[in-house]
């Protein structure tokens, strides 16, 4: 729903950029994501999104766990290039980050900062929070940049409770996209996606057999991919739409796994 109007404006833009290639592209036509989260214990949400990308449109995509002693290879992801973060470079690639961040996710946030794409999601929020000099980074980046936090998460970037919050979900996304100067997406039932210029769009699609762990991790990868082509506020509403129309059309009889969800793919 347009903040003050009556009719929900999310919509689908255009082709997915699996759909339409052009025969003389190659790999990097599409764009590098690289997805940095996974500390100790963790590896699996960093996968998760990497996978995500890597199904949702991205050329390439790499992984830069935060652990060093994670390992270098996802056996059932081949194709994704898993590397120690730090030996990342970002600059010319869409960035998720907060991934199963954990607190290691606070020391690579300054790198990460100079992503030509930012998708912030958990703990780099939760870090953000925290942090008055990484808000002033933050701040002064000029890049396209997406910040998905859930109710609690966008509570302590908003320093008040999940309660006021969720109370007026569109204000609370607006204030943080302005504040931010960043797209907003108030993750939950009614996803809100906000720009810093003031559009709201609230998302129809999705149900709650997305409330598993991992689901986040899958959207903020899918969002990063759809950012190697298309400007931020089109591909945070596009991924989060067709994310929760993948649940929706989800076979009643076929468990909802974060994983199954992140190498589907739900036309429109
Ligand atoms: N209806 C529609 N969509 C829903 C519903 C619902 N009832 N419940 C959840 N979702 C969607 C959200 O909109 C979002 O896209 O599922 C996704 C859940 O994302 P998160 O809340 O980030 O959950 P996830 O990251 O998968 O797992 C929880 O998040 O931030 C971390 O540390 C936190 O470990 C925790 C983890
Ligand atoms: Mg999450």
């Amino acid at each position: 729903v347009d903040a003050g109007a009556e009719r929900p404006t999310a919509t689908l833009s255009g082709p997915a950029p699996t759909q339409a290639r052009r025969h003389a592209s190659h790999k990097g036509s599409y764009g590098d994501v690289a997805v940095i989260g996974g500390a100790a214990g963790m590896a699996g949400a960093a996968l998760l999104a990497g996978r995500a990308a890597l199904h949702h449109g991205a050329g390439r995509v790499f992984v830069g766990f935060l652990d060093p002693a994670a390992g270098a290879l996802d056996a059932q992801q081949p194709d994704l290039m898993v590397r120690p973060w730090d030996s990342l470079a970002l600059e010319g690639m869409s960035v998720a980050c907060g991934c199963g961040g954990g607190a290691a996710v606070r020391a690579a946030l300054p790198r990460v900062l100079a992503a030509r794409a930012l998708v912030l999601d958990a703990d780099a929020l939760n870090a953000l929070a925290a942090d008055a000099p990484l808000q002033a980074l933050l701040a002064g980046r000029s890049a396209p940049t997406v910040l998905t936090p859930h109710p609690l998460e966008a509570a302590r970037l908003l320093g008040r409770d999940t309660k006021a919050v969720q109370a007026d979900r569109i204000a609370s996304a607006r204030e943080l996209a302005r504040r931010f100067a960043s797209v907003v997406v108030l993750k939950g039932s009614g996803t809100v996606i906000a720009s810093p210029e003031g559009e709201v769009r609230i998302n129809p699609t999705g149900n709650a057999r997305l409330a598993i762990a991992g689901t986040g991790d899958v959207l903020a990868g899918w969002i990063a991919a759809r950012m190697g082509s298309e400007p931020a506020f089109e591909a945070a509403s596009a991924a989060v739409v067709l994310h929760g129309l993948a649940a929706d059309r989800w076979p009643a009889d076929r468990p909802l796994t974060a994983g199954a969800l992140a190498v589907s793919y739900a036309a429109s």
